[in-house]
């Protein structure tokens, strides 16, 4: 099953617009051409109109961190899916680690904006992933089950189609820390066989799983070579220009 490869730009809280767009524009030529893996940078709500200008006409798009799920009205500090299509977003992550950790996101509110992400046509990119004391205690299948029962509950096969789920070890995140490919791989099955539960294996074979945590140029073919790990979802090394295109060219190969 040929799924194409997604590598995504998770910049987190950096970058004003005019350091997003020096890094696009420096971005741009090292990844010009390329097709055989979509292309995403994910900058902060204030960076993605300039972003977005600066990426028009070449092959990277554009995603926001976070989205709330109502459309309007008395939620300070949040930004509804109209207004992210409005900046010209594409894809927006859901349920970060870092969102579930710091600002308690739940199982229950990455299923209210996961559906608010498909009722605007946002392509969301749902993150599940276990702590380390969740991986040493052997509770890794049973946390990933309940992310992603709960965080998909009531979606249609027909919506799962433009799902993407990105598996993040915590112990991974920033920490250099990366899971073997080995280790991932068996992860990434036991999440499609999951899928595979709840909407099918036709659909679930569709479905893009990318690994993040630590994903670097160095490890990004072994991981990718993979037969389940369809992309990633990078940090730390989609900060700069050269890191991330080299890293998307051995991601494809
Ligand atoms: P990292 O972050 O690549 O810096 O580990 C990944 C993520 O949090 O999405």
């Amino acid at each position: 099953m040929a799924r194409k490869v997604i590598i995504a730009g998770n910049w987190k809280m950096n970058n004003t617009a005019p350091e997003g767009s020096a890094l696009v524009e420096a971005l741009k030529p090292l990844v010009a051409g390329i097709d055989a893996a979509d292309i995403v940078v994910c900058p902060p709500f204030t960076t993605l109109n300039a972003v977005v200008e600066t990426a028009c006409n070449s092959n990277i798009k554009v995603g926001a961190q976070n989205l709330h799920w109502a459309e309007s009205g008395a939620f300070t500090g949040e930004i509804s899916a109209a207004m992210l299509k409005e900046a010209g977003a594409t894809y927006v992550i859901i349920g970060h680690s870092e969102r579930r950790q710091y600002f308690g996101e739940t199982d229950a509110t990455v299923n209210q904006r996961l559906r608010a992400a498909l009722c605007s046509g946002l392509i969301p990119i749902v993150c599940v992933g276990e702590t380390l004391e969740e991986r040493e205690g052997e509770r890794t299948d049973n946390v990933l089950s309940m992310q992603l029962s709960g965080g998909l509950a009531g979606i249609t096969a027909s919506e799962m189609a433009d799902i993407i789920i990105a598996y993040e070890p915590i112990w991974a995140i920033g920490t250099g820390k990366t899971a073997t490919p080995e280790m991932a791989e068996d992860t990434h099955c036991f999440i499609r066989g999951r899928l595979i539960e709840m909407f099918g294996a036709d659909l679930a074979e569709k479905v893009r799983i990318q690994y993040g945590g630590s994903m670097k140029p160095e490890n990004a073919a072994e991981l990718l070579a993979q037969p389940n790990i369809d992309g990633g979802l990078i940090g730390g090394a989609s900060l700069k220009a050269a890191s991330f295109a080299a890293l998307i060219k051995n991601a494809i190969g």
